[in-house]
């Protein structure tokens, strides 16, 4: 019994130890977001487009494959709910399966929009995922947070803290 207590106390310590170190390491701007996008996953592009973040020196910290219901991806895009492309754009996101993932790196969020390029592939950057994986401005291959502050909440969205390593 006395044990098993004592059991529970260090179980308790090393949880808060670990939610520390994940806050410090998260709060510095070292984390974004990313999704890959429907059409991307359907094209079996996942494994190309991971290893361009990985050469650009991300560190993937959690991942997933997940299929949105429509309710969690209206969800997500609600900062959006205004633009004429919500309706359309809600459908895309819960029309297939997407990897979820966060990347750490120093500067991530801005390092990563430059990877990926513009949201219209036509004006995006040679060498970009946008530029060589895109088909559409709509059906633009992969996500990226625009803030530090929608990268954490972007992430708790989609990862609790037993999913990040
Ligand atoms: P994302 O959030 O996916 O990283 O893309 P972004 O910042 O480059 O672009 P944003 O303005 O946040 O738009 C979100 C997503 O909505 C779709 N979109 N469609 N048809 C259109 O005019 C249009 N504009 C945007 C794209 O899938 C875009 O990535
Ligand atoms: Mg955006």
């Amino acid at each position: 019994m006395a044990i098993k207590k004592v059991e529970g106390q260090m179980l308790d310590h090393e949880n808060k130890m670990m939610e520390k170190f994940r806050k410090e390491r998260e709060k510095k701007g070292k984390i974004t977001f990313t999704m890959i996008k429907p059409e991307a996953v359907a094209a079996n592009n996942v494994g190309g487009i991971l290893k361009m973040i990985e050469d650009a020196g991300f560190r993937i910290l959690a991942m997933k494959k997940v299929l949105l219901s429509k309710e969690r991806a209206s969800s997500f895009y609600e900062v959006h709910k205004e633009r004429p492309f919500y309706g359309e754009l809600v459908d895309y996101m819960s029309g297939g399966p997407i990897i979820a993932a966060i990347l750490e790196k120093d500067n991530a969020v801005a390092d990563f929009r430059n990877l990926i390029g513009a949201t219209n592939p036509a004006e995006a950057a040679e060498g970009t995922i946008r530029k060589i994986y895109a088909t559409s401005m709509g059906e633009n291959a992969v996500h990226g947070s625009d803030s530090d502050e929608n990268a954490i909440i972007e992430s708790d969205f989609h990862f609790s803290s037993e999913e990040r390593f």
